[in-house]
């Protein structure tokens, strides 16, 4: 029989909130490809969502932890590598919050405190997270981290805001310190670019359902959806993307390459 993808590895998974959610679809995945994983998330979402159901589910503990504070953090990978036994071999950072979008503040009239949290929450926290991993030796040798993105890093993408900057910032630290964790320990970092996805995060954004159809019209392969994207991480944490890192990988359809399609040119037709 073949041996599962993540057969005998373990890691850790920020960011399940509830079934939609992309941390959510990724943590069952693992499961399923035989890792061990260990959940957790910011102590509000711990209240607000349902992650003991998804732990259930997996047989994972679930640990408490702001990724915004470096203590949280430290006090995590402390846990965690009591509960595996050791090192883990992947980690996903699947974090983003903007206040200035959640208050739909128009992105020439921003809350630069609020801007300040969304760059602490939804980038900084990656930084915070590699660094502490480093410091600890938390990681094995080869293992991988993922953190996920989104396309208005690179394209202008009204609505999206302060996370765009954001997103650009989490594209940036993966690069970084992909450059130092590889040197040092052979860890991978990437991220991956996301279709629109039909998430808590992802509808809180002002147009987005608008644009998720644009997207899905635009791209060949149409929207990427959380379950082939829970694939793709996993593929990434596996053996057969060793070779793999600092990079941007997009997971949109083709979208990011695509200028239009047949059906949008269709409207402009005379
Ligand atoms: N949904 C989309 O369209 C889309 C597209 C591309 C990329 N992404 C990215 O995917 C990632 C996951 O988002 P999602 O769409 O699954 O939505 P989601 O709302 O299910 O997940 C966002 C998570 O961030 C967590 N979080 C917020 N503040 C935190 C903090 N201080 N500490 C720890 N955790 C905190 C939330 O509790 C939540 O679990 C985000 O980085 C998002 O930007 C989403």
């Amino acid at each position: 029989m073949a041996k599962a993808l993540l057969e005998g590895k373990k890691g850790i998974i920020f960011g399940a909130l509830d079934e939609k959610s992309l941390a959510w679809k990724t943590a069952l995945r693992a499961h399923e490809e035989g890792a061990q994983i260990v959940l957790t998330n910011a102590p509000v979402a711990m209240r607000l969502g349902k992650i003991n159901e998804l732990a259930e589910i997996c047989g994972a503990e679930v640990i408490p932890a702001d990724a915004t504070s470096v203590e949280d953090i430290e006090n995590l990978f402390t846990k965690a590598m009591e509960i595996v036994g050791g090192k883990v071999d992947f980690v996903l950072h699947s974090i983003g919050m903007s206040p200035n979008v959640r208050k739909d503040f128009p992105y020439t009239d921003l809350n630069h405190d609020f801007f300040l949290k969304t760059l602490d929450i939804s980038a900084l926290s990656f930084h915070k997270i590699l660094q502490t991993a480093y410091k600890k030796d938390a990681i094995n040798d080869w293992g991988s981290v993922v953190a996920l993105s989104y396309i208005a890093a690179q394209r202008t993408m009204p609505g999206y805001k302060d996370m765009a900057d954001a997103k650009a910032m989490l594209e940036s630290i993966a690069r970084s310190f992909g450059y130092y964790y590889g040197k040092e320990k052979k860890v991978r970092v990437n991220t991956i670019s996301q279709s629109p996805t039909l998430t808590t995060a992802g509808s809180g954004i002002k147009g987005f359902n608008s644009f998720y159809h644009y997207a899905n019209d635009i791209a060949p392969l149409g929207n990427a959806s959380a379950d082939s994207c829970a694939d793709y991480i996993v593929m990434l944490f596996s053996d057969f993307c060793r070779m793999v890192t600092m990079q941007n990988l997009y997971h949109d359809g083709g979208f990011s390459y695509a200028l239009s399609s047949d059906e949008v040119l269709a409207h402009y037709e005379d």
